[in-house]
This record gives C-alpha cells, sequence and structure tokens, in this order.
C-alpha cells in the first residue's frame, strides 16, 4: 500500500513534469497560481533584450512610460500598480504588484519579454512599438525606488 502511494506520487510528478514542459505558455495560463516562469525560448530573449535607454535618459523614458501605463495597464494594475486595478476583481489571477521586490528584482530584458509576450489574463504588448514596452519597463523600475 505504501509502496503503491509512493509510485502514484512519482508517476503524478512526472506527469506534471512532462505536461509544464511541452504545453506552451499560454496554456499554462488562468488558474495557475504560481510564479510566472519564462519559457527557454522566451529566457533567451529576456537575456539578448538589452534596455537601449542610456541612464540619463531613463527618468524621461519612465515618464513616457507612466503615461502609456495609465492608458493601457491601470485598469488591472492600478494606478500605482498595485495590482489593484478596477477590473482586477474579475480576473482569475491577480495582477502582479509592480512595486513587489519581485517585479522590482526581475531583469529589465525579463519584463520586457513578459510585457510583449503576456500571459493569460495578462495581454500581450507587442503592438505597442518597442520603444514603448521599454518606456514602461523603466517606469515599474521607478516604484520601488518611492516610498
Ligand atoms: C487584463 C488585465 C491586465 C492588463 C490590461 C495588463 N496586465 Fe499585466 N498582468 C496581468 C495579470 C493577471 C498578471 C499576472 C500574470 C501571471 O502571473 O501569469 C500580469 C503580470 C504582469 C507583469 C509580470 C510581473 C512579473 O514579474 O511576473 C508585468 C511586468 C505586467 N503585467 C505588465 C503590464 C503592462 C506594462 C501592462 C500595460 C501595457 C499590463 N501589464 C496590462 C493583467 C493585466
Amino acid at each position: 500500500m505504501i509502496r503503491f502511494a509512493t509510485l502514484t506520487a512519482a508517476a503524478l510528478v512526472a506527469m506534471l513534469a512532462t505536461a509544464s514542459a511541452v504545453s506552451p505558455a499560454w496554456a499554462q495560463g488562468a488558474q495557475a497560481p504560481t510564479k510566472w516562469e519564462l519559457t527557454k525560448e522566451q529566457k533567451d530573449r529576456a537575456t539578448k533584450a538589452k534596455n537601449p535607454v542610456p541612464a540619463d535618459k531613463r527618468s524621461a523614458s519612465a515618464e513616457s512610460g507612466k503615461k502609456i501605463a495609465m492608458q493601457n495597464c491601470a485598469p488591472c494594475h492600478g494606478n500605482s500598480g498595485k495590482g489593484d486595478g478596477p477590473g482586477a476583481a474579475a480576473l482569475p489571477k491577480k495582477p502582479a504588484d509592480w512595486t513587489s521586490k519581485t517585479v522590482q528584482t526581475e531583469p529589465d530584458g525579463s519584463l520586457f519579454v513578459k510585457i510583449s509576450d503576456g500571459n493569460a489574463p495578462m495581454p500581450p504588448w507587442a503592438s505597442l512599438p518597442e520603444k514603448d514596452r521599454w518606456d514602461l519597463v523603466n517606469y515599474i523600475k521607478t516604484l520601488g525606488k518611492k516610498s
């Protein structure tokens, strides 16, 4: 009996591992309460995506990013990026809190890929020009420093 239970648990773990390895990022979407992990292909892109905005232009970029965020992201992420926008309650998954340590310690390239690709119910934003997506990254990265 004990042996059977052990085998079953092991089989389950193996099954889950296989399932997450083969499903595309969007299919892992809605219910998974786990941390948003990038696929290998996304990680490769994230590593290559270097923030093109030089240090002395970051604050202007962040200003522009804030405007873009108010228009496109605030309904879910809230006006101050805490993940508490008016639409958040209706979602099966809570929008990320941009002020959190998780987001603030995430590499810029990784945020850029997440914003570009989305992960249901977070929509993809590849339709925004790359510059706008970097402005968003630079804006998000200002939110940990204040308060
Ligand atoms: C429809 C609601 C919705 C909108 C609009 C939306 N998001 Fe999200 N966002 C989410 C949800 C839900 C998550 C959590 C997804 C997950 O964990 O799989 C998320 C996660 C994120 C994350 C991931 C943080 C991390 O490190 O894991 C970033 C960055 C982000 N959103 C940025 C944006 C930006 C920038 C915009 C606007 C251009 C935006 N989002 C618009 C719902 C939304």
